[in-house]
């Protein structure tokens, strides 16, 4: 799976109307492309390098700020799209910031996460990643009462080492 497969499922699930969240955004890539498609967005990434390299477009909010102690707004999202940054949490920051999304995000309204596929944490290259396995992410999902939970699985293209990812698409 491409990432831009993994972009046109996302759009395929989101509600029309409304704003997106892009959580992690680094330099804008999947931003700049929701942006285009004629979203608003807010771009969020801790890494003010990575903000600064954003381009400017009207329909993009760029902010610095960690999404552990973001402001978020109660359902301010129809979308949250959030690739390989919860993977960067500690283990026992992981639910508290996935509630934090999820109560942003409104109903109707759809998250997509994309985490490491493995059994725990573990070394990948020069960073300790965050892993999961399938099944543990269904029952964390699960708790949450989703309207659907669609787990789709990936070879990442860009990471050095090789490794499994899954996509999950939850709407709310
Ligand atoms: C591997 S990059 C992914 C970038 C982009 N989402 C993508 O898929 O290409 C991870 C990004 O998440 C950001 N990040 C990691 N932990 C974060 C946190 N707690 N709050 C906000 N951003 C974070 C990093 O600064 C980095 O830009």
């Amino acid at each position: 799976m491409w990432r831009s497969d993994l972009r046109s499922a996302f759009l395929a699930k989101l509600p029309t109307g409304g704003r997106i969240a892009d959580i992690g955004c680094g330099a804008g890539a999947d931003t700049s492309f929701f942006a285009a498609a004629g979203l608003s967005v807010l771009a969020l990434d801790k890494c003010e390098r990575a903000i600064g390299q954003i381009p400017h477009q009207p329909n993009v909010t760029a902010v610095c700020a960690e999404l552990e102690t973001f402001d978020f707004e109660l359902c301010a999202f129809s979308g949250i799209w959030a690739c390989a940054v919860l993977c960067f949490l500690p283990r026992d920051r992981f639910e508290v910031s996935f509630d934090r999304l999820w109560l942003s995000l409104r109903r109707p309204g759809v998250l997509a996460i994309t985490m490491p596929m493995v059994d725990s944490a573990r070394l990948v290259g020069p960073k300790r990643l965050l892993g999961i396995t399938e099944c543990q992410m269904r029952e964390f999902l699960e708790r949450h009462r989703p309207s659907s939970v669609q787990v789709s699985v990936y070879w990442s293209q860009r990471h050095l080492s090789r490794l499994r990812w899954f996509i999950a698409m939850v709407e709310k």
